[in-house]
């Protein structure tokens, strides 16, 4: 009878590797019901149970009670398996070939701001500078802290920062992407040449400001630059940008915690009411803030101030993208409405170079 050690064994061992080599959830179930069903065999077993004298019952009981738990956990293995088999091969049949080429006649188009960035992008590129990242989450001393912006200090609420709760260090989404700054100073020793095109965050809602943006930083540190490559650099990027090489272009005194000397970019413009036209006028338009990196910032990144220097800058990718386009509405950037885009978007095939002239 059951209650003979060898028998639940064996039954136990043949139901665990039909189990295993069951190939589909139907052979998987009839297996679970041949077994633990109404009036499957394990199940008829223990009913057996009743028939037996108490002692022979205790005996049997257990065993096949740890025999009933084995198949089961099995069958559930088992089940598991075939699942994620399913769902590799579902994966596999949908994938998708990113390497195809895009179909210049396709309707697709890219986005003004991903056209921008590019064209940034390919100026810079030019000019040595190569593309660094961080994260939209940034720690506050990253954000704020390490680029000379102290917790009281007045550009903090300047900022209408996103706080995000319950993080043992305050977090935040990035109010611009100076923090990025830090992460490389922190991690590259000079020279260093680097933009950073990025999402920026803040509580801000209206035609020229959407509470996520984006920003291009710069940052070069070396052991010789100076005011005046910051200046020829900037004055080189607004002429290539904006596509006139005799732009007018003007440094005006600003403040910035994490440069000294700061200063805003003007360019030149005509303004007629609310229309202008960039380039030679009477009229000036602000397109970017920059500065000498302030030396405490170099210091609370590790970098001896006596031995280097540098200049930073950033700019809003909105508003030179609005002014060269002629976009006037900011929220419109962010309502994936197709119509915008296809009268906004940019050929798919048409990635931006210096020598292709950027945007032609
Ligand atoms: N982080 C500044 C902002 O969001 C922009 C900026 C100004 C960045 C001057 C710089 C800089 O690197 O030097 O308003």
């Amino acid at each position: 009878m059951i209650a003979v050690k060898d028998d639940t064994e064996a039954i136990r061992q043949q139901i665990i590797e039909a189990a295993a080599a069951a190939r589909t959830f139907d052979e998987l179930e009839s297996i679970r019901l041949g077994e633990l069903g109404r009036k499957g065999r394990v199940t008829r077993l223990m009913k057996g149970l009743g028939a037996m004298d108490a002692e022979d019952r205790k005996e049997a009981g257990r065993r096949l009670n740890t025999l009933k738990n084995q198949v089961a956990e099995a069958i559930e293995t088992r089940h598991r398996e075939l699942s994620d088999d399913a769902l590799d091969a579902s994966l596999a049949e949908g994938s998708v070939d990113v390497t195809l080429p895009v179909r210049p006649e396709s309707p697709g188009r890219v986005h003004p701001i991903s056209q921008t960035i590019d064209e940034v992008i390919a100026i810079f590129g030019e000019m040595g500078f190569t593309v660094a990242e961080g994260p939209d989450i940034e720690e506050d001393w990253y954000n704020f802290t390490a680029l000379n912006i102290p917790p009281d200090h007045p550009a903090r609420q300047e900022h209408d920062t996103f706080y995000l709760p319950g993080a043992k260090e305050r977090l935040v989404l990035r109010t611009h992407t100076s923090p990025v700054q830090i992460r490389t100073m922190l991690e590259a020793k000079p020279p260093i040449r680097i933009i950073v095109p990025g999402r920026t965050y803040r509580r801000d809602y209206d035609a020229t400001h959407s509470p996520m943006f984006h920003q291009v930083e710069g940052l070069v540190v070396d052991e010789s630059t100076h005011m005046g490559h910051l200046k020829g650099c900037l004055i080189d990027f607004c002429r290539a940008y904006f596509g006139q090489e005799d732009l007018p272009v003007r440094f005006r005194p600003s403040y910035f915690p994490f440069t000294e000397p700061s200063a805003e970019v003007d360019i030149g413009c005509t303004r007629d009411g609310d229309e202008f036209r960039i380039g030679h006028g009477d009229d000036w338009l602000e397109i970017l803030g920059c500065g000498m990196v302030n030396p405490r910032v170099l210091e609370n990144c590790g970098i001896d101030s006596s031995l280097y220097q540098g200049f930073a800058f950033g700019l809003g990718v909105e508003r030179i993208a609005m002014l060269k386009y002629g976009i006037p509405d900011l929220r419109r950037f962010f309502e994936s409405d197709l119509r915008w885009l296809r009268y906004y978007g940019f050929a798919a095939l048409d990635v931006p170079t210096m020598v292709g002239g950027l945007d032609q």
